[in-house]
């Protein structure tokens, strides 16, 4: 025997432990595709020894966007996904009306593009949305707002909104269920119910209710039904059900996002924005929506400048709280949960951690002083070097109780005019329907008493609603009360302290932040003893959308309070 060849004789003999090794790993992956994939043939085996298979649980869109392009997932496989996902969890939870019967199709029209010589066309290429019943989609999908009503009637035309998401590439995936007419109806029906829809599921423990009115756009992104979806807000309709589902919400300011195409309430306070389990998905999906449409021409070209240069997703800054100001509304918000509670507890903790630094990415120069100074006020000097936010406890808002009542606030006098007004128009634009005019939707209700469940719930604001006899001089007096009681109580606070921000709890100052169309980021704060999630609000100015962004950016990166609800 040479010496060379017992070399490799004994190279091979120590080498052997480590060659069976994996090959029992190389087995024991392959075996593990086999469950996943459902093709355990050897090529995807060996696929699957290179590259680690797709986590589809909390997928993000940055995660599905480098999937795509690792060549990891197709949008197909991603599609699939989530329609199996919807037809195993959709009969418990309610979150979604139909699904697209051309979602797989465009799906493969994205792969097509992605691995053809023009590449993806816009960043959204082949990423599946969700978007509410109320939001116009020009396909086979029916626009109902919930309700039997609309049940066959033909949309002219895709929402503002959808066209932008189509021209990124987007996959409409559905319509979500959602509280039928955006709640308008009645004040009786519970938030999440629709006769189309049924009643939308809270995924998580503790409590059923998903809160509302975009309900079903909340949940099945909570329960993983999708990755980001589109609601509408009001006067809480994103924050509350975000709040509730544990998912980020992100309301931006009015006319940031075209309100073309979606059955309206108010064209003050409507506004449509995305919902995501990370803030930086909902940045992303704000980025696609946001902009002007000649269609809703005023609003998008007024809030256009909002709107900065290279995008939301610029704003992720992890340092986002430093140096902010923000105020916190504690009554009659933050302190409705009980001294000593679990809630009451983990926003105290939250305050406390948000005027700490933040870490500092080592290879940062930072000045960094003690954590435990005492409390603001400091002197200003030190505020100059604190790293984490200056934090106004207790701030004050003039008039809150007027602001929060809407009968004396004047918001119900001139919502019910302007519902009246915008929903006609909405449906004298239809191509064709049921129902043209308010007063067809409350004949049809009367007609159909059984599953508009009509004993139960009524329909006592339509009623209100049909008798106006739009903007008079009583809701221009409302008008001008609203604005001057935002102005004394919200700008007016916000300018004399320079704050950047003011925080509240879930959606309960939202009533307050819809009196002058402000945007509002909600993220999830924690869980109580039940289970069942808890939201924090970040609301501000006019067009302080990408700021209340980097300043939510910051929280949920020092905080990470989202799981994804446990599976039945
Ligand atoms: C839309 O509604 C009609 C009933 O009018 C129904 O036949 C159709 O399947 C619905 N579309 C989808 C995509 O579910
Ligand atoms: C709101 O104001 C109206 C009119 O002043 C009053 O009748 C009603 O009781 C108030 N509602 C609440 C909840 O305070």
């Amino acid at each position: 025997m040479k010496f060379s060849t017992a070399f490799s004789l004994l190279n091979f003999l120590l080498l052997l432990p480590l060659l069976l090794a994996m090959a029992v790993s190389a087995l024991r992956v392959s075996g593990f595709a086999s469950v996943r994939d459902s093709r355990p043939t050897m090529a995807a085996g060996k696929r699957l020894l290179l590259q680690a298979p797709f986590e589809f649980e909390e997928a993000t869109v940055a995660g599905i966007q480098a999937a795509f392009k690792g060549g990891s997932l197709t949008s197909y496989q991603l599609v699939q996904h989530y329609l199996n996902q919807i037809t195993a969890l959709n009969p418990k939870l309610n979150a979604v009306i139909e699904v697209n019967p051309d979602a797989l199709a465009a799906a493969s029209q994205a792969d097509r593009r992605r691995s053809s010589a023009g590449g993806p066309i816009g960043p959204f290429d082949g990423i599946p949305v969700l978007v509410k019943d109320s939001i116009s989609t020009r396909d086979k999908l029916n626009t109902t707002a919930g309700s039997l009503a609309l049940l066959g009637s033909v949309v002219p035309r895709d929402a503002g909104v959808i066209k932008r998401l189509r021209d990124a590439g987007a996959v409409i995936l559905g319509k979500a269920s959602m509280s039928e007419w955006d709640h308008f109806r009645s004040l009786l029906p519970p938030q999440g119910w629709s006769p189309r829809g049924g009643q939308g599921k809270n995924p998580y423990p503790g409590t059923e209710n998903p809160c509302g009115t975009s309900s079903g756009s909340a949940i099945a992104v909570a329960a993983n039904l999708v990755a980001v979806s589109l609601g509408t807000d009001l006067d809480g309709a994103i924050s509350c059900p975000a709040a509730f589902n544990s998912v980020v919400g992100i309301k931006p300011t009015v006319g940031l996002t075209s309100r073309s195409g979606i059955m309206p309430i108010s064209p003050r306070l409507d506004t449509v924005g995305p919902m995501a389990r990370t803030v930086a998905d909902a940045a992303a999906l704000l980025d696609v929506i946001a902009g002007i449409d000649p269609l809703d021409k005023g609003a998008t070209e007024a809030a256009a400048k909002f709107i900065p240069n290279g995008g939301f997703l610029k704003y992720l800054n992890v340092e986002g709280l430093n140096g902010k100001r923000i105020g916190i509304l504690r009554h009659p918000f933050v302190d409705q949960f009980l001294p000593g509670s679990l809630e009451e507890e983990t926003f105290a903790g939250h305050f406390r951690l948000m005027s700490l630094p933040p870490p500092v990415p080592p290879s940062r120069f930072a000045l960094h002083l003690p954590s435990q100074l005492p409390p603001p006020p400091w002197p200003s000097l030190l505020l100059f070097w604190q790293k984490g936010a200056i934090v106004f406890d207790n701030v004050e808002l003039k008039n809150a109780n007027i602001m929060l009542n809407q009968t004396e606030s004047g918001e119900t006098i001139t919502l019910l005019a302007e519902f009246k007004l915008s929903l006609n128009s909405y449906l004298k634009d239809l191509v064709s329907s049921p129902v043209r005019s308010l007063a067809d939707v409350i004949a049809f209700n009367n007609q159909n008493p059984t599953e508009e469940r009509m004993k139960e719930f009524g329909q006592i604001i339509f009623l209100a609603s049909e008798k106006t006899n739009g903007i008079g001089a009583a809701e221009k007096n409302a008008m001008s009360k609203m604005v001057q009681l935002r102005k004394e109580g919200i700008e007016d606070l916000m300018k004399e302290k320079s704050l950047d921000a003011l925080i509240f709890s879930e959606g309960s100052a939202a009533h307050l932040m819809a009196l002058g169309g402000y945007p509002i980021v909600s993220v999830p704060a924690g869980y109580s003893k039940s289970g069942s999630p808890f939201g924090i609000s970040f609301a501000g100015l006019l067009g302080s959308d990408a700021k209340l962004i980097e300043i939510a950016y910051a929280f949920e990166q020092a905080t990470k309070i989202r799981k994804s609800p446990p599976h039945a």
